[in-house]
């Protein structure tokens, strides 16, 4: 008896002491910056699996993009991901009909997690791959789900050809933040296959942001 209360016991504390954890981390989706607490935070939504013109990929195209973002800037990272998630990764071209969809419906997926004390956060870098032209739908969920007023939007995102295609005017649109910056696009098979490459135009780019 007594050694089975002594199990229940250590079993509610190893609970409590999990959750505590994944609350302080902001949830598997969260990454906090080493060192002082920063006022930077690199928001991206990204796919690995099948992409266009880099095959099957491990590591999203935006994801590597934002993780240098943060990386220059000792931002926070939160990583916008789907509860649902039935985006194909073995079939580009099914992919891209499920954003089709999407987009057509104007959906909202729901998304995992939330980001912790949005309120501290000065700029907020948003990432997201081009999307018929347009930012995936998981990204809209997350603009909703925010109060942006007073806060400074920098857009990035990854392509195959279209750059941004106007995408900077939508946070305008969808938010009430105090201002957007001028975003940056880097082709996919950049980030992907030529690192320093991206590197040195993610530098530029917060070079001209004022970092
Ligand atoms: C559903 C879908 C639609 C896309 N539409 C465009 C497009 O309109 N213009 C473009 O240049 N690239 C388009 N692409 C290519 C992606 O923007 C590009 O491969 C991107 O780097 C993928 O980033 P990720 O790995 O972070 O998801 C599309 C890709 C997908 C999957």
């Amino acid at each position: 008896m007594t050694s089975k209360v002594i199990f229940i016991v250590v079993l509610i504390a190893i609970i409590c002491g999990f959750s505590v954890f994944n609350t302080q981390n902001g949830g598997n989706n969260m990454v906090l910056a080493k060192g002082k607490d920063t006022k930077s935070l690199v928001v991206y939504f990204s796919r690995t699996g099948q992409q266009y013109s880099v095959g099957n990929i491990t590591e999203g195209n935006t994801a590597i993009i934002g993780k240098m973002i943060a990386k220059e800037t000792n931002a926070d990272i939160f990583e916008i991901k789907v509860v649902k998630d039935e985006y194909p990764t073995n079939d580009y071209t099914a992919l891209t009909q499920v954003a089709k969809v999407e987009k057509q419906q104007n959906a909202r997926p729901a998304i995992v997690g939330k980001v912790e004390d949005f309120s501290k956060y000065d700029v907020i870098f948003i990432g997201y791959p081009n999307w018929w032209a347009d930012m995936p739908m998981p990204v809209y969920t997350f603009l909703d789900s925010y109060d942006f007023t007073g806060k400074t939007i920098a857009p990035f995102c990854t392509h195959e050809g279209s750059g941004l295609s106007g995408t900077e005017a939508n946070f305008k649109k969808h938010t009430k933040a105090e201002t957007v910056a001028n975003g940056l696009a880097i082709y996919g098979h950049t980030a992907q296959n030529s690192r320093a490459e991206a590197e040195s135009k993610v530098k530029t780019w917060l070079k001209g942001l004022g970092y």
